[in-house]
């Protein structure tokens, strides 16, 4: 397979792992440029940590290939390791040591000296926001503080690719926010990041592209755009001034666009999917003629907005069920 002229800092060819009778991960194809953040969009039990796991040589492929920045992930697993970083791979953090302690300890074992070590300890503290707590042990740290201190130890050395295994699950949307922008400043300073997420809205967010995972397979690979596309022209949005107008707005909708009209909770607001027919027009063009019959009709509108396919509609339309499964998500500890 291709070196590291390729640009690519993984690629891989039919990857599979087998569990018994599980076929974790079925045939695998990826091609992730480096200097970007790659999505792994997937609901529970889709693979994702399995993969993640086979491409950071803790786990070995039962069939296919893979590479990373060139290196075969079984021969040459010593040289892939030297190049990358997995949250809580090399962060065992330690509950009973502060924040401080823990990272100075890490960069002793990475062959630091004490004042480099506590030097690149206190950057890191500072930028993960975790200054005031430097000083308090991990067990009293929360959820997103935790995760932060993770994520800072798996970048001590910084790495070329970083795995980011689900990093926001369970955080509060403020916590997440702040994991987001450490990606995107790990990002700016050169390294590749591979994530894996259930969150549609992270892998919009976060990725340049993404690959969507379902029963250990790829079942869709593109930009975001192209991903969007793939589904549809995009939804219009709107709101009608008097709830008694909806079924005449929804209906006019269907008739004028054959748009798929779904009402909102809000019972005054209403999503019209629109049709990809050749002869529907450009997803603006359906959207002028929308706002005309619905004046023509007398439906008073207050809001009317134009927008492109969610990814939850793009999971939706790729595997005919949405993105919440049966099963409980695992508890899943980063290896
Ligand atoms: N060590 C194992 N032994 C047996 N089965 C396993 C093992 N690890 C994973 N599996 C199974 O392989 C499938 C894929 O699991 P994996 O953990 O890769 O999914 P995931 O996409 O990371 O899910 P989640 O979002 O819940 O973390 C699941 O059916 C899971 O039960
Ligand atoms: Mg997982």
């Amino acid at each position: 397979m291709s070196t590291q002229t390729s640009g690519l800092a993984i690629e891989t060819a039919g990857l599979v792992k087998t569990f018994g009778e599980t076929r974790a991960v079925d045939g695998v194809d990826l091609a992730v440029p480096a200097g970007t953040v790659y999505g792994v969009l997937g609901p529970n039990g889709a693979g994702k940590t399995t993969t993640v796991k086979m491409l950071a040589t803790l786990l070995r492929p039962d069939g296919g290939e893979a590479h990373v920045f060139g290196h075969d992930v079984v021969r040459e697993a010593d040289r892939v390791r030297g190049r990358v970083s997995l949250t809580g791979q090399y962060a065992s953090v330690d509950e009973d040591l502060t924040g401080t302690e823990n990272l100075v300890l890490l960069g002793r074992l990475l062959g630091h000296g004490k004042k480099a070590a506590r030097g690149r300890a206190a950057q890191l503290l500072e930028a993960f926001g975790l200054t005031e707590a430097a000083g308090k042990q991990v067990k009293h740290y929360s959820g997103g503080m935790r995760r932060r201190i993770d994520i800072a130890a798996s970048i001590f050395n910084t790495p070329e690719l970083l795995f980011l295994d689900e990093p926001t699950t369970g955080l509060d949307p403020r916590s997440r926010n702040q994991v987001w922008d450490i990606v995107r400043a790990v990002v700016a300073q050169g390294t590749t990041v591979l994530l894996t997420t259930q969150y549609l809205d992270e892998a919009d967010q976060l990725a340049s592209r993404i690959a969507v995972i379902d029963q250990g397979r790829v079942i869709a690979e593109g930009t975001k755009g192209e991903l969007k596309a793939s589904v549809g022209a995009g939804s219009v949005h709107l709101r009608v001034r008097d709830a008694a107008q909806r079924p005449l707005a929804a209906d006019v909708l269907r008739r004028t666009l054959g748009a798929d009209v779904q009402p909102d909770p809000d019972p005054v607001a209403l999503t019209a999917r629109l049709g990809t027919a050749a002869d529907a027009g450009t997803a603006s063009e359906q959207a002028a003629r929308a706002l005309t019959e619905l004046a023509g009709a007398g439906v008073t509108v207050d809001d009317f907005s134009l927008g492109q396919p969610s990814l939850d509609e793009v999971f939706l339309a790729l595997t005919g069920h949405d993105t919440r499964t049966a099963d409980d998500p695992k508890d899943e500890v980063a290896a």
